[in-house]
């Protein structure tokens, strides 16, 4: 059947939910996006697809830095309430119950209970669109001890993925630890 060229995401598979950690001044700024992939190996590059209406297309742009955290499951909750809108001086990070781990190389700050965490910094940043595309060159990251094995790590992350719009809307297959991969 034909469907409309607009609602082309809906034929492809739902890419996984990432946390975007920026900072507003000290404020600690957490948000979810699920227009989000890898770009290169050598610079190593990721893309984010970020409305400029988004705290974090300002801060990204304002500060040329940001961390990317992968959630799993279990986050579901913290992640709809990181998606939610709250007054500028007001941490996501606070009304998520989330734990902010300091970066090695860049100043937003990590999310402890997120599977792997990516420091960026800000390499380009183009209208694409009704949204931005916000590339991050990564230069320092890091993964849950018990995730990581040299060429297993990708099946041992445990994604939730964006299926549509409205928050409830994730799934994610919430296998614990030992029965990955
Ligand atoms: C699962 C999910 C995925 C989202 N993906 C994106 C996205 O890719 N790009 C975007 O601009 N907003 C996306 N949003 C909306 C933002 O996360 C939301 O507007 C958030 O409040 C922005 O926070 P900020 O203003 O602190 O940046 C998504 C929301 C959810 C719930």
């Amino acid at each position: 059947m034909e469907i409309k060229a607009e609602e082309y995401t809906k034929i492809i598979p739902p890419p996984p939910v990432v946390l975007v950690s920026t900072l507003h001044g000290n404020v600690k700024n957490l948000a979810p996006f699920g227009m989000n992939m890898p770009v290169s190996f050598h610079p190593p590059l990721y893309a984010v697809g970020v409305a400029g209406s988004r705290d974090t297309y300002r801060n990204v742009t304002e500060t040329g830095e940001f961390v990317v955290a992968v959630p799993g499951p279990e986050l579901l909750e913290a992640i709809n309430i990181t998606a939610e809108s709250f007054p500028g001086e007001v941490s996501e990070f606070e009304k998520a119950g989330l734990t902010p781990v300091e970066s090695a190389m860049v100043r937003p700050f990590g999310v402890k209970e997120c599977q792997s965490n990516f420091e960026c910094k800000l390499e380009w940043v183009k209208q694409a669109g009704d949204h931005y595309v916000v590339v991050g060159r990564v230069v320092a990251a890091r993964v849950d001890d018990r995730i990581y094995t040299e060429d297993m790590s990708r099946l041992m992350i445990d994604p939730v993925y964006h299926v549509a719009s409205r928050k409830a809307e994730y799934a994610g297959k919430g296998r614990p630890l030992d029965q990955r991969a």
